[in-house]
């Protein structure tokens, strides 16, 4: 057995120890020639990094791209993709910012700044951006601690010639250790200097750094700049370069990348190497040594009310001016917000059934808790617009346009329930329950409990409890009644297209004042405005309204028909909810059935098990939670039947 480890772990070393390069910086000047890019900016290396997994416009048939993006071109990184959801266009800033750096423009001396309320997923951004790092080569000088650029080692006066010859910019000088070595070790003969190659890693501390908030006692600059070893100060002189300990963040994080977690929660007097480090790309040695080069990322993340706080100070504009600040707000889409908790719960270990719609529900909540209140219309309609659903009222499609809501309450999302408070609610719901299962019912449960414990402020408690009970619990129950109907009604499908079928012939001959051929008897009849009316009026279309909707859907049909669309029952959606209501309206027994648990007769009873077993074989739930959402449905939908 432990010869099958043995031969995992020899081959891993074997496969890490391939082909490091190690030579002279002659032999280095050849490798740049074959290949400039070796020589990248710490912008460009990363830009490249993230690029090179995939990138592609936003396809034009994709629906999100017309509803949510209005139209406009988004461009997706496959680098994120599987990650985050629902963040393309914070994607999208940052990457502009890092191609403007790469292009060596002034973003390559700004720092970028993702700025956004708790759990909107800055860190999980930050720490998915370092890791595009992770892994990739670089060359640097030997026994530097800065690892620098090796072409820093031309004197500036061959520089010009060299950045023609080898087609590359050539920044910065090597640092006061390189230096020492240059001049005692080689004798500054510099094109005998030892190149190595490395890879980068967070872990082994190469070109990745993270500087945690400190507290003003703790909070000592050598976090970032280095120190002076004090045991060498006995043997060398303070300007001796071999008393440096250049081990601070920005000595690591040179050619690659530093983090500031929650950067404003440190001492203004802290932040001050940020100036030259973005700047002049220098920043300051400890003691009496020479500034050194830095060329790297600065990453930074805050919330927002450390953002105003630091940029009320106008002692702080030094920095200001040089931070690109890019707004990380929550989610507003349904959709994308259920898969952040799908993606969450995928990771952790909870083994527990989760019954249909669960954390749509919780989903819905912390949408519905960041939006703004408008004039247009509720707060669920909203939603439903934001997530590009289509609103129906009156048999017409809502015309509310999303821009228009957006243009009205700006700053969106910057406030709500975080992603951490659902996932702790669904944490809660599972390990809560005696039952191994969570369903829509326990979370709301849940989700009001902690409420109710939690947020402190009166007004957004209230408002937050009505959504969970008024809002989330009625769309809810909705749902449900459709779920229950779909399950109960033998063939529902069919049934339903069946309906539209005769629905669709009968609009068309109505609008067109045609006859309609009847199958069976061949026979000629008209339009039959019964069976046409009996549909249209559980959706509230009467009297004029009727031919308006008739004609609609007919031209909606053949309009789609005639682009090589095929229609069903569900492609029209006022017409599938009228469908729907029609379906679940014909059912009078299944209220009766679903409640009247103990007078259940033997066909009932019949009826009822085949539900049961549809609930269960084909919507995704199990025996415990399929009898929970049924017993809610008996206590909350048909009160009185
Ligand atoms: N849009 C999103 N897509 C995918 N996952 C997300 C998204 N938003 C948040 N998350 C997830 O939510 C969790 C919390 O996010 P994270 O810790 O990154 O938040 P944060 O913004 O750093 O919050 P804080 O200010 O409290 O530090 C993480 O597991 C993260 O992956
Ligand atoms: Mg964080």
């Amino acid at each position: 057995m432990s010869s099958k480890f043995l031969d995992i772990i020899k081959k891993q070393r074997k496969n890490s120890k391939e082909k490091k390069f190690e030579g002279t910086f002659l032999e280095y000047l050849e490798l740049i020639q074959e290949n400039p890019s070796i020589a990248k900016s710490s912008h460009r290396r990363l830009y490249d990094a993230i690029r090179k997994i995939g990138v592609h416009e936003l396809a034009d048939d994709d629906p999100r791209k017309r509803k949510i993006f209005d139209n406009e071109s988004i461009r997706v990184y496959d680098y994120f993709n599987s990650e985050f959801f629902g963040m393309e266009s914070v994607i999208q800033k940052i990457m502009r910012f890092l191609k403007g750096a790469a292009l060596r423009g002034e973003e390559s001396r700004q720092v970028l700044l993702l700025m956004g309320p708790v759990g909107a997923g800055k860190s999980a951004l930050t720490e998915h951006i370092k890791s595009a790092l992770d892994g990739e080569k670089y060359y640097h000088l030997k026994d530097d601690p800065q690892r620098g650029e090796p072409l820093q080692l031309l004197p500036r006066s061959l520089r010009q010639d060299f950045e023609k010859m080898l087609e590359v910019k050539i920044e910065g000088d090597i640092s006061p250790v390189a230096r020492y070595l240059l001049l005692n070790e080689y004798d500054g003969k510099y094109e005998n200097f030892q190149i190595v190659q490395s890879s980068f890693s967070q872990r082994g501390r190469r070109g990745i750094a993270s500087v945690p908030p400190m507290d003003a006692n703790s909070q000592d600059v050598s976090v970032l700049i280095g120190s002076e070893d004090i045991s060498k100060l006995d043997k060398y002189s303070e300007d001796d370069p071999r008393v440096l300990n250049l081990t601070g963040a920005f000595n690591v994080g040179n050619r690659g990348l530093v983090e500031l977690i929650e950067v404003f929660k440190n001492e203004i007097e802290f932040l001050h190497t940020i100036i030259t480090a973005t700047q002049e790309k220098r920043v300051p040695a400890p003691g009496k040594h020479d500034m050194v080069f830095f060329d790297g990322v600065i990453l930074a993340h805050c919330n927002e009310s450390e953002w105003n706080r630091f940029k009320s100070e106008h002692t702080n504009e030094a920095i200001l001016d040089r931070v690109v600040k890019i707004n990380v707000p929550y989610v507003l889409e349904l959709d994308q917000e259920v898969r952040i908790y799908e993606k969450i719960l995928s990771r952790s270990d909870f083994s527990a059934h989760i019954a249909p719609h669960t954390i749509k529900v919780a989903a819905m909540f912390s949408v519905m808790s960041r939006l703004k209140t408008t004039q247009k219309c509720d707060l669920l309609t909203k939603m439903k617009i934001y997530n590009g659903e289509e609103v129906i009222e009156k048999g017409r499609v809502k015309k509310i346009d999303i821009n228009d809501l957006r243009e009205e309450s700006r700053d969106e999302g910057m406030s709500g329930i975080s992603t951490r408070f659902i996932s702790k609610a669904i944490d809660h719901a599972l390990t809560d329950h005696s039952k191994a299962c969570v369903t829509p019912i326990s979370v709301m449960k849940s989700l009001t409990k902690m409420v109710k414990e939690q947020i402190i402020d009166n007004d957004f408690r209230e408002h937050c409890l009505e959504i969970i009970q008024k809002v989330v619990r009625e769309e809810y129950l909705k749902i449900l009644e459709t779920e229950i109907a779909k399950a109960f009604i033998t063939a529902y499908e069919e049934q339903a297209q069946s309906l539209f079928n005769t629905y669709l012939d009968n609009a068309e001959a109505f609008t067109t004042k045609a006859k309609i051929r009847d199958e069976l008897t061949g026979e000629e009849r008209s339009a039959d405005e019964k069976f046409m009316k009996s549909i249209e009026e559980v959706i509230g279309i009467t009297g004029s309204a009727r031919s308006g909707f008739r004609s609609d859907v007919t031209a909606y049909m053949f309009a789609k028909m005639r682009h090589g669309e095929t229609v069903d029952y569900t492609s029209y959606e006022p017409l599938k909810e009228a469908i729907e209501a029609y379906l679940i309206n014909s059912v009078k027994d299944m209220a009766r059935i679903v409640t009247k648990s103990k007078s259940r007769d033997e066909d009932q009873r019949k009826k009822y098990t085949d539900m049961v077993g549809t609930l269960i074989e084909e919507y995704g739930y199990n025996e415990d939670s399929a009898e929970e959402i049924l017993r809610y449905a008996s206590n909350n939908l048909w009160r009185d039947s």
